[in-house]
């Protein structure tokens, strides 16, 4: 999964029909989109047991940390923050403080011994009983719960989502790869697949509220439907997704390179509402350090796929992860991971330090043998090269017009309007604050790595 992407924090909207509201809850999901899925699927079970959902924790009755596991930092992160919650506790012990996720998965008892303060561990596939858990906790002190066996049942209530005019959905869960670096299979699990009458039943119900984006959500998600008795495929979500009314952007995350098929990219080229928008993480330019990685494919492959995605969808935007300081990445074999941003030239890269974890085969079976520093002038590096291709890939659409959909004031300059434009671009521009949630055409002037900045076409908006 994709784990620097932001969602801005924002409560729940709120519905005078809810049952009466007597407790509030404060969730800060760290880590990917599917976390912070599960974060809202879990505050839409609360609610329908009178929580509502705070941004401000000092104001909660629950607090509940939903965490990441994929490098040391993340988990770091969320000790430090559980640590700092150990004196609230001592003066308010009504106080509940929950974790869920994948640290939540991994850690399970760990959690509950270190900081006796925590009230519960929820794992990765059993936040849908939050309300129940919470009651636990309530009568009989401390709760785990962290099995992974069995479907996640993901009822939502649909009005329960952060941003109005967007929403995430599952599709699957869990991954059968075992790339050598991740923990993910661990925390999150093996794959699952949600039947796709569900998926798309589920779309229409947020179609009928408002929502016009979708982005679906999958730890490996192309490989979707495998498991499902009549095969459906991503391709066939996303052509189904298209008919909703209502529903006129459709984007979905993660996919590993090894599984995508020519399929899948001809359904993106033949869907109106598909954006033409891939991030399919690389991890690394080199064939040596991929083997090593358990892959399962080539540079060659790599960039075979990307010119196929090319050639069947024109003006698709690339995106990718990379690693960077692998056990024995020698300088050469950095070198081709620059080398192939120069030659793909993504979009947008986002750049990790390996960090080894507990019980992957790389953490166990090869040495973490490039130091810190390294690790660090590499991302540096490769951080730079990446803004300088930013720059340029954007400055090629000064002149040309991109179909955005508002979000809303800028969030550096309220005075302003942003919104994302089909290939996750970030636009800004002036305009009335009521455009937000609509679609409009925005004539580029301007472009930055981080944005592009232009001037709405007059009567572009629907
Ligand atoms: N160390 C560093 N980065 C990692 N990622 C996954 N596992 C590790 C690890 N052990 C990166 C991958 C993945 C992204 C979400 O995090 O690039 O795509
Ligand atoms: Fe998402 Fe869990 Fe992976 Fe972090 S470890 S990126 S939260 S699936």
């Amino acid at each position: 999964m994709d784990a620097e992407l932001t969602v801005p924090e924002a409560v729940g909207v709120v519905h005078p029909a809810r049952a009466a509201i007597t407790r509030r809850v404060y969730v800060e999901a760290f880590g990917c989109q599917m976390n912070f899925l599960d974060g809202e699927l879990a505050v839409s079970r609360l609610s329908d047991h009178g929580w509502a959902r705070t941004a401000d924790a000092e104001a909660a009755d629950l607090i509940l940390f939903n965490t990441c596991s994929i490098r040391d930092q993340s988990e770091n992160r969320v000790w430090s923050r559980l640590g700092a919650l150990r004196e609230r506790k001592a003066r308010d012990p009504g106080l509940l403080i929950g974790v869920m996720g994948c640290m939540a998965q991994r850690e399970a008892a760990q959690i509950l011994k270190r900081m006796p303060h925590v009230d519960l561990v929820c794992g990765t596939r059993r936040f849908q009983e939050m309300h129940r858990l919470v009651e636990r906790a309530e009568t009989e002190g401390q709760v785990l719960a962290v099995e992974v066996d069995g479907f996640v049942d993901v009822v939502r209530d649909v009005r329960i989502r952060p941003e109005r005019h967007r929403a995430y959905v599952s599709v699957m869960r869990g991954c059968d790869h075992r790339c050598s670096y991740c923990i993910v299979p661990r925390t999150r699990g093996t794959q699952v697949d949600r039947p796709f009458d569900d998926v798309v039943s589920e779309v229409r119900r947020l179609s009928a509220d408002g929502v016009r984006e979708i982005t679906l959500l999958g730890q490996n998600i192309n490989t979707y439907g495998r498991y499902l008795p009549d095969r459906p495929t991503l391709g066939g979500v996303i052509r189904a997704v298209d008919q909703v009314p209502g529903i006129e952007r459709i984007r979905f995350l993660t996919s590993n390179p090894m599984d995508i098929e020519d399929e899948l990219l001809e359904a993106m080229a033949e869907t109106p509402a598909a954006a033409g928008y891939l991030h399919f993480p690389a991890q690394h330019g080199h064939s040596d350090v991929l083997r090593r990685m358990y892959r399962g494919y080539s540079r060659e492959r790599y960039l075979e796929v990307c010119e196929t995605a090319r050639r069947l969808c024109p003006g698709i935007e690339l995106a990718s992860d990379l690693i960077v300081g692998f056990p024995g990445e020698t300088e050469e074999e950095f070198e081709a991971t620059r080398s192939l941003m120069e030659t793909v030239q993504f979009k947008q890269v986002y750049i990790f330090k390996y960090s080894p974890r507990p019980g992957t085969a790389a953490a166990e079976k090869l040495v973490d043998d490039v130091s810190d520093a390294v690790k660090r002038d590499r991302k540096n590096e490769l951080l730079a090269v990446q803004e300088r291709i930013s720059i340029a890939r954007n400055q090629r659409l000064v002149g040309t017009d991109v179909h955005v959909l508002v979000d809303g004031p800028s969030p550096r300059n309220a005075a302003r309007l942003s919104g994302r434009a089909e290939g996750s671009h970030m636009v800004i521009f002036d305009g009335s604050e009521d455009l937000a949630g609509r679609f409009i055409r925005v004539r580029v002037e301007r472009a930055t790595a981080a944005a592009l900045y232009g001037t709405l076409v007059p009567g572009s908006e629907h």
